[in-house]
């Protein structure tokens, strides 16, 4: 009714002269924005003027991968896209037509759908208000296949299709009757709004056949997702806080003799002399020879990564350099830097250099660059490069990020790291996002959302409160970008729980071999900007059916008798043929919605269903994954991920013809970017009811799996 009633204005609106010219006014205190492309598929408008741009710490715009994508039509009518500067604020008007859906904004942890709300984009630990998240991402995706940024380092407001003008373009249904139906606590608006505090932003558009296609947009113009080395996709264990080098070396010998896999060790803040705030020079009591210690890491082919927080302590042989660079207030009574200024990052960088990297360290952990109000600096602080201290705040995390990044990449070394805040522009760098929550389903969710802002997200797993959960958290972090087990605190290793400790390691051993696929949906990631872990409203033919719920009033709970929104946020895509359902503590059996076309079971290669919704009764061992139809699963057959000559397994799941074009490179360095890596093309065709696999390497740089062994599974 109420979308009959919406054309019904339209009508009205078409046959009235009087009415069609203040509607195509639009606003009348507002201005029709002016658009300028910027690549193809890409436009951008500026209002005011800017002091930090978040894109001035992203990498440049790939604009050959932008243009093999194609040259789309801009999204929607210019003169519906309005802006307006007082003397407090910018605001930007958007247009939204009732049946779109909007996603993005961000690492949230509750829900994917962002419609009918407002969100106060901050860069903040988790909680609170809405929009406070570790990566507040102000970019925004329609299922109709277009997403808009707000490129600001201030603090986005923005309300998603809430909050009607008295002289909107197209006004909601107001339902007069008493108790009638249509009445809504929330009326629909016909458009996104979002202001700053300040003087200026850029606003960016980005068209897409679908909203995978404006995703890949986005990254691609921060300049393409990341390809970690290869080690990064291992298994990653951080250690107690408090371990010595000789706790690294009696875990590394468990690792061993328990036989689970390990290829990064994580050290926590008591690696340093002084934590809390950060000395950045290792303690001489725990690692007394931090040179003599990395020897032997590489030796063993492993690699450390460190912990560390921004804030320089005073007894820091980082200290005096930095001090002329840092801010009016302190944190934990550290000294601020403002890494804004170049001369602060070189003596970030080159205090790193000399005493960890040049020794061996791999990459960071970098925390608290998120923090509460209560541990960080007010927003009136001040700082020496003249900027405002609520931009420095969101950005300080994708500084940080952008500083080391770029780092190791002149050193022609890939890093894999963590980081614990992010914003615009990230989706180039190489970390990934954690966080001190732990919900288990939020940590899904996240995962989710983080593919919807160019982002990376890793559900680590710390501690559990039994072996069903050890488990069932162990599956999902072995399939998310970072597989880690977070012991900083719990003290726990992967075998803690006897009982299931050959399940784990089964889990962590399926994640290793599923390599060639994974870090071929890297490879993707990095050239096409597709995101390898997706949420499933990316996927061609998902039916979210979403449905409201609720809406009972009640005095105290519901007094304006609101409805909830039920989604599908439990369940994601790896890459472009797995589908993943973790199962969560306690549950027996759960839900899982297949797009259109067949799926298959991934250890069996049973048909499971097509574009339905099936329930399952999954057992501990397995995390539910579905295969798609044709699909091909190249795997290895060892553990040694670096080992070309080993058989590689590929499986084959369904009957249509499918192919896959499997990379491959060195694995640690950026040489690929001048052509040094394989493609080997896999392909099954179907001729007479009958399967055949071919495979062809195009370029023999050593990096092709000579021997393949096709398994087929669904037969
Ligand atoms: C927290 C961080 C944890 C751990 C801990 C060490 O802030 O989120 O992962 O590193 O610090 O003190």
């Amino acid at each position: 009714m109420h979308s009959t009633f919406f054309r019904f204005c339209l009508i009205i609106l078409c046959i009235q002269p009087s009415l069609i010219s203040s509607a195509q006014t639009f606003i009348s205190d507002m201005d029709q924005m002016k658009w300028e492309k910027v690549a193809p598929g890409v436009w951008k408008t500026t209002i005011g003027q800017m002091d930090l741009n978040p894109l001035d710490y992203s990498a440049s715009p790939k604009m050959q991968a932008l243009t093999n994508l194609g040259d789309p039509a801009f999204p929607f009518n210019t003169e519906a896209t309005l802006s307006q500067k007082t003397k407090e604020r910018v605001v930007v008007r958007l247009p939204l037509e009732e049946k779109e859906k909007i996603y993005g904004l961000g690492l949230e942890f509750e829900s994917i759908n962002r419609r009918s709300n407002v969100y106060t984009l901050k860069v903040d630990h988790y909680g609170g208000v809405k929009g406070y998240t570790h990566a507040p991402v102000p970019f925004y995706i329609s299922s109709e296949g277009y997403g808009v940024l707000i490129n600001s380092a201030k603090r986005v407001k923005i309300h998603v299709g809430v909050g009607n003008r008295k002289d909107s373009h197209l006004p909601p249904y107001v339902d007069r009757t008493t108790g009638g139906s249509a009445w809504q606590a929330r009326p629909t608006s016909d458009a996104v709004e979002a202001s700053i505090q300040g003087e200026g932003l850029e606003v960016y558009v980005f068209s897409g056949a679908s909203p995978l296609e404006v995703v890949q947009r986005y990254n691609l113009f921060c300049g393409g997702g990341v390809l970690p080395p290869k080690w990064g996709l291992g298994f990653w264990h951080r250690m107690h806080t408090q371990s010595s080098d000789e706790d690294v070396l009696q875990e590394i010998r468990d690792f061993e003799e328990n036989n689970f896999p390990l290829s990064v060790i994580g050290l926590e803040p008591g690696w340093q002399s002084f934590a809390y705030p950060c000395s950045f020079d290792w303690d001489s009591t725990r690692f007394p020879d931090p040179k003599g210690f990395l020897n032997r890491m590489t030796e063993k082919d492993i690699k450390i990564n460190l912990w560390e927080n921004p804030y320089v302590a005073p007894s820091s042989t980082m200290y005096d350099p930095i001090k002329p660079y840092t801010g009016s207030h302190t944190v934990w009574l550290g000294e601020v830097p403002d890494y804004t200024i170049p001369e602060a990052r070189e003596v970030l960088l080159s205090h790193h250099q000399k005493n960890h990297i040049e020794l061996g360290v791999s990459g960071y952990k970098f925390d608290e660059v998120d923090g509460y109000d209560q541990w960080l600096w007010p927003d009136h602080a001040t700082f020496p490069s003249g900027y405002d201290a609520v931009e420095i705040r969101q950005l300080y995390g994708t500084i940080i990020q952008n500083t080391f990044t770029e780092h190791f990449r002149k050193q022609n070394q890939r890093t894999y790291g963590l980081v614990r805040s992010s914003y615009v522009g990230a989706s180039n760098q190489s970390f990934v996002i954690y966080s001190d929550y732990y919900g288990h389903k939020g940590y899904v969710t996240a995962l989710v959302n983080s593919s919807l802002a160019g982002i990376l997200w890793t559900p680590e797993i710390r501690s559990a409160n039994s072996s069903e959960e050890w488990v069932r958290r162990f599956q999902t972090v072995c399939f998310s970008p970072l597989m880690m087990l977070n012991a900083w605190s719990s003290g726990l290793k992967p075998w803690s729980f006897p009982e299931v400790t050959d399940i784990v390691r089964e889990n962590i051993e399926l994640r290793i071999k599923l390599m060639p696929y994974l870090y071929t949906e890297f490879h993707a990631y990095e050239r096409e900007g597709i995101p390898p872990f997706r949420a499933m409203v990316l996927e061609r033919g998902f039916e979210s059916a979403t449905k409201k719920v609720g809406g009972k009033l009640d005095d105290v709970k519901n007094p304006y008798a609101e409805q909830a929104l039920l989604e599908v946020t439990d369940q994601y895509m790896m890459g472009p043929s797995i589908l993943v359902a973790p199962v969560f503590t306690g549950e027996t059996d759960r839900k899982v919605v297949l797009p259109a076309g067949n799926w298959y079971d991934f250890y069996t290669g049973d048909l499971v269903g097509n574009g339905e919704t099936i329930t399952i009764q999954p057992t501990l061992d397995k995390i539910p994954l579905f295969v798609k139809d044709g699909a091909l699963i190249p795997m290895l057959t060892t553990l040694d991920v670096e080992d070309a000559n080993q058989t590689l397994e590929v499986r084959y799941y369904g009957s249509k013809p499918g192919s896959f074009q499997l990379y491959n490179d060195d694995g640690n360095t950026f040489d690929y970017e001048s052509g040094e890596f394989t493609i080997t093309d896999l392909a099954v065709s179907v001729k007479k009811n009958k399967l055949q696999g071919t495979q062809k390497v195009s370029n023999n740089l050593g990096y092709g799996y000579k021997q393949v062994e096709w398994v087929w599974m669904s037969r």
